[in-house]
């Protein structure tokens, strides 16, 4: 090996090696750190990556309250998905004890639901982003639990306070008397449920 050919190997190793460590160093930083990030005080930065977390489930057309059954897809209310994503780090604990572990953020997407297009003749596909909804569970909050809405697609912001008073009263109220595990809507992710089953941490009727 000649001294010239000696020193470009020498610096295609040291660029190996460099490349190497910086792809640890990234690694390292997405794992620590998908939990909520917030910016002045307690706004939640919108998650731009939630589509790479763990996917708990969809709904379709799901209304929650009695009033609005047959609402769904009747023509009154268009038939929508929602989805649910949580970050990867929370669903690593609650696969090993059954309960959201701090730092846990929840994103419900809804989007639109369309027939007739392209090949398909029945049934619904998903399309247009309508509304992102958010919920952390952070020892930060004083009941532990935060509740967040994004609004619509198209003129979302990049960090939103949490919801207050009475919006976030309808939140706490139903996702505290109906969910299966803490104020998660679990009895509808099947596998999360199948781990909550296990785990013995289903609230008593569930
Ligand atoms: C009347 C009941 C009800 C109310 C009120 C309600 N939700 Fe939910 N929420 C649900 C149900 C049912 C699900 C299960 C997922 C679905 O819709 O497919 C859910 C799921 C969620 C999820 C996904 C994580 C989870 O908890 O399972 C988020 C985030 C969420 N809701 C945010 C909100 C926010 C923010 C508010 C208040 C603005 C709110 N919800 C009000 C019933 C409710």
């Amino acid at each position: 090996m000649t001294v010239r050919t000696m020193t470009i190997a020498l610096g295609v190793a040291a660029a190996a090696a460099c490349a190497a460590s910086l792809a640890v160093t990234a690694r390292a930083q997405s794992e620590a750190g998908d939990g909520p990030r917030y910016r002045n005080g307690n706004e939640l930065v919108r998650p731009d990556d939630y589509r790479e977390w763990m996917f708990l489930s969809s709904g379709l057309g799901m209304t929650y309250e009695a009033e609005r059954v047959g609402e769904a897809g009747s023509g009154a209310r268009p038939m929508r998905f929602q989805n649910v994503f949580v970050n990867r780090s929370a669903y690593a604990g609650f696969a090993e004890t059954g309960e959201w572990p701090d730092g846990s953020v929840f994103i419900l997407e809804i989007r639109e639901a369309v027939s007739e297009a392209s090949i398909n003749v029945a049934g619904s596909f998903q399309s247009e982003l309508l509304v992102l909804e958010a919920e952390v569970k952070d020892s930060r909050f004083e009941d532990g639990w935060a509740f967040y809405n994004f609004g619509r697609a198209g003129a979302m912001p990049d960090s939103v306070a949490p919801l207050a008073g009475e919006e976030v009263a309808r939140c706490i109220e139903c996702h505290t008397d109906h969910t299966a595990v803490e104020r998660t809507f679990v009895q509808f992710y099947p596998v999360a449920l199948e781990i909550a089953r296990e785990k013995g941490t289903l609230k008593p009727g569930f």
